[in-house]
């Protein structure tokens, strides 16, 4: 039987349960997930992408069908070099869905074969967001239950919490 592969992308700076939520579910309907690490030159992370792979991995608990992975570069190309046929994104809130949108349509136009997936973020977590999660974290607010628990020790060891 054909394996049913799905890149999931996204700049998981930090990763987060709503992160977490999405990449567990997309498992009951593929049998590989491909999470995608974006490089962007442009921005300045707070975690490197080694550091980000490393947290995601041992956050997932070494699941052998997830592959962690950086790219670089244009994300169709990524998911044809995994042999990917979809892209999974979640959906937080109604703000999300230009954004959403525009990259779809630029994905499917670029790529037609490669569909992309939304899934609605559970509901315990479709107000968090990893630019949340470092502000309030940068001012001393508690983000324990928002982010998995390696991810919240680095958290406070990077910004001297
Ligand atoms: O977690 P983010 O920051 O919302 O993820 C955005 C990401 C990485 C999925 C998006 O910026 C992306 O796909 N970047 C790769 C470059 C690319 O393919 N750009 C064209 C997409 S329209």
């Amino acid at each position: 039987m054909e394996t049913r592969v799905a890149v999931y992308p996204g700049s998981f700076d930090p990763l987060t349960m709503g992160h977490m939520d999405i990449i567990q579910r997309s498992l009951k309907s593929f049998d590989r997930v491909v999470v995608a690490v974006a490089v962007n030159p442009s921005k300045e992370p707070l975690f490197s992408e080694e550091e980000r792979i490393l947290q995601i991995r041992e956050a997932l608990g070494h699941d052998p069908r997830v592959d962690v992975r950086c790219f670089q570069g244009l994300l169709v190309e990524f998911a044809r070099e995994m042999e990917a046929g979809i892209i999974v994104r979640g959906l937080r809130a109604i703000s999300d869905f230009e954004y959403e949108f525009q990259m779809a349509h630029m994905n499917h136009q670029l790529a037609p074969d490669i569909e992309t997936l939304f899934m609605m973020t559970g509901s315990d977590h479709f107000y968090v967001s990893s630019r949340l999660v470092k502000e309030v974290c940068s001012l001393g607010g508690d983000v324990e239950a928002l982010v998995p628990p390696n991810v919240y020790k680095a958290l406070k060891l990077r910004m001297g919490k």
